[in-house]
């Protein structure tokens, strides 16, 4: 147990761990393979991730400065907007980027028109069977899909969502697959499945899967864990205890007073809080690890801090390590109490928590 004084509010990226996630999934699908890293790779670091990721086909973002940022860590890949470009702007920077582009609306394949360099783009023709945000109707896919397939200056994919990959499959999920099964007959390459969808069977042998979460070692299914799927938690969140104290039978901690002592206790009061990314509701729910003890969180979290449960560890004092969530504490099982999805956690981290990456 390290003592150095100091706040400790640190984010360990474990790269052996992305590795290892990665060739999970290599090993349960033989095509082609995305990495979703938008969101700043889900909170665990563009920089930190992509190193370690040089085995994926593709990488996807939402944004272009998401994907200008990525352009810069990594020159060759394909890089694709999920959400496509919003004017001339964006597109010119796809053009010149080497981005391949999401279109999903009509203002989209309007601005295909402004392609002017002799330089094919790639497109993915969303098309919406059943998840009804992004997309194309079925109904109008197919005349698209003529129309792109012979404009010189692009070079067509198709790609649709799942809404119920985190279920076993639904009817909803059947209608998907049949619209699927169109999809891939038209001879064109295609992307259907994130983690959820190849977790539970749904994904195709010759897709482009585009896997985001299950890559950081999170299952996206209620009710489990990475670690059911053989995936390794990529994320430790972890802290410092920065001050201990002894309270008394009624007294009260923390802002509202919400938590009352039932008994003497001994508390300790850790480095990290929900300015950092750790969640601030239901904070009677939520427990820490100290070394492999659980201790409960008392009282609400503050901004840098929070105060735990310190009656059976006495002997505890300022220094000692506490981890939030990772190899000791999974994120989808504090995301399962506080009745959130893990994405929200691991996204939540703000820029001061500090990032170390283990090689
Ligand atoms: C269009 C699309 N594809 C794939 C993914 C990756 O999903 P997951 O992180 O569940 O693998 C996302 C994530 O939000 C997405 O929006």
């Amino acid at each position: 147990m390290s003592h150095a004084r100091e706040r400790g509010a640190q984010a360990t990226i474990n790269k052996k761990h992305l590795k290892h996630n990665l060739a999970q999934f290599r090993a349960m699908h033989q095509g082609p393979m995305i990495a979703v890293v938008k969101a700043d790779a889900y909170g665990h670091g563009i920089e930190n991730v992509v190193p370690a990721l040089g085995a994926v086909d593709a990488y996807a973002v939402a944004t272009i400065d998401e994907a200008l940022q990525l352009r810069s860590l990594s020159p060759d890949k394909r890089i694709i907007l999920l959400e496509g470009v919003f004017n001339e702007e964006e597109l010119a920077l796809a053009v010149d980027n080497n981005f391949d582009i999401v279109v999903h609306q009509k203002y989209q394949l309007a601005l295909l028109n402004q392609i002017q360099k002799n330089k094919k783009l790639k497109v993915w023709l969303k098309i919406d069977t059943g998840m009804n945000r992004l997309g194309f109707d079925m109904s109008l896919s197919k005349s698209i899909i003529e129309v792109l397939k012979h404009n010189d200056l692009i070079d067509l994919h198709l790609m649709s969502h799942f809404a119920q990959s985190d279920q076993p499959i639904s009817t909803q999920t059947q209608q998907q697959i049949r619209c699927n099964e169109w999809i891939e007959s038209q001879g064109l390459p295609f992307s259907f499945s994130n983690t959820g969808a190849v977790l539970n069977g749904m994904s195709q042998d010759k897709e482009w899967i585009r896997v985001g979460i299950g890559l950081f070692g999170i299952s996206p299914m209620p009710g489990t864990m990475g670690s059911d799927y053989q995936l390794k938690p990529v994320m430790n969140l972890a802290s410092k205890v920065i001050a201990t104290k002894n309270i008394s039978k009624g007294q009260a901690v923390g802002y509202g007073a919400h938590f009352v002592a039932p008994h003497d206790m001994h508390l300790g009061i850790v480095g990290i809080g929900y300015a950092d990314g750790y969640p601030w509701s239901k904070s009677e729910s939520m427990s820490v690890m100290l070394g492999q003890n659980p201790c409960a969180v008392v009282g609400r979290v503050s901004m840098d801090m929070l105060a735990i449960d310190l009656s059976r560890h006495q002997a505890v004092e300022p220094g000692a390590d506490v981890q939030l969530w990772g190899d000791c504490l999974p994120v989808e099982s504090l995301a399962e109490q506080l009745g959130v999805i893990p994405y929200a956690l691991v996204c939540g981290i703000t820029k001061r928590v500090k990032f170390n990456v283990i090689e």
